[in-house]
């Protein structure tokens, strides 16, 4: 299937490591124009000029997307690279560690809720005036099944949750600009240095029992995974799909 992504412009935020990494390299194989962004420059350097080794026209961003000003030196640095962005992934997020609502302070609360709400608003405000000019965009937010279901982390979920309702709503308001919007909401992806990387190591005991009792196929999802996903859904095949959040998670929590 030919996703008619070559020479895209994309955007991936949070694109160093884990998910965003996994996207942003599948969207490079595609032959799309890609701007990785992240804090950290030297994570970012290494994979930028290792994809470009294999052929891709990739690029570093260094912004903090997580403020007003950070997301719109993203885009702007971003546009400057490329040109008008025509598609957006917006990948960054996180729990933090915060955790159940009785012991979280209102800083960390907020500081979650900016990471993974307020950093996909900023971005995507920002790139509308490319894709207005271009009259053509895509805006993908990564959400989590932690919208819907109990994860231990207050802030977490209601970010998240928050994202699959801004994801209907700009996908509607965005229709008549010719912009489509939806959400991805993954289960937990493992890998080296994540999250579920960290847990395996620190309580094997635990994820096994994870794995038994919550995760239907035995094991975790991967990057590569949902970043199949990702990319459809930005690409052109999935032009009639838009205020959707789809997931991709394994059927991980059903048989609770
Ligand atoms: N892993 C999972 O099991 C899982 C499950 C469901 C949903 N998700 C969601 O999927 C997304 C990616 O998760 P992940 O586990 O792959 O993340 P991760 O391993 O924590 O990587 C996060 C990426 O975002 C960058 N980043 C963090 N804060 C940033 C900021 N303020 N500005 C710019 N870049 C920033 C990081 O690089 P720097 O630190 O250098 O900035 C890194 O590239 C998140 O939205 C997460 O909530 C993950």
């Amino acid at each position: 299937m030919d996703l008619g992504l070559s020479g895209k412009t994309v955007v991936v935020s949070g694109a160093s490591r884990g998910i965003g990494r996994a996207i942003a390299e599948s969207f490079a194989k595609e032959g799309a124009r890609v701007a990785l962004v992240a804090r950290g420059e030297q994570e970012l350097a290494t994979l930028c000029a290792s994809l470009r080794e294999q052929g891709a026209d990739a690029h570093a961003v260094v912004a903090d997307v997580q403020t007003e000003a950070g997301a719109a030196a993203a885009i702007e640095k971003a546009t400057a690279l490329l040109g008008p962005i025509e598609i957006l992934v917006n990948n960054v997020g996180g729990s933090l560690g915060s955790g159940k609502f009785a012991d979280v302070s209102l800083a960390d609360f907020r500081r979650v809720v900016d990471l993974n709400m307020w950093s996909a608003v900023y971005m995507s405000h920002a790139a509308l005036g490319g894709m207005k000019q271009r009259a053509a965009g895509v805006i993908l937010h990564v959400s989590s099944i932690s919208a819907r279901e109990y994860c231990s982390s207050a802030p977490y979920a209601a970010a998240k949750a928050a994202l699959s309702g801004l994801t209907k709503e700009m996908a509607v308001d965005l229709a008549a600009l010719n912009i489509r919007v939806n959400a991805i909401a993954p289960g937990s992806i493992l890998f080296e240095g994540g999250s579920w990387d960290r847990r395996s190591k620190s309580d094997p005991a635990r994820i096994e029992k994870m794995k038994r009792e919550e995760l239907p196929f035995g094991r975790f999802g991967t990057p590569q995974e949902v970043a199949e996903v990702a990319v459809f859904l930005c690409s052109a095949r999935a032009s009639w799909v838009s205020g959707s959040t789809v997931v991709v998670d394994g059927a991980q929590g059903r048989a609770l």
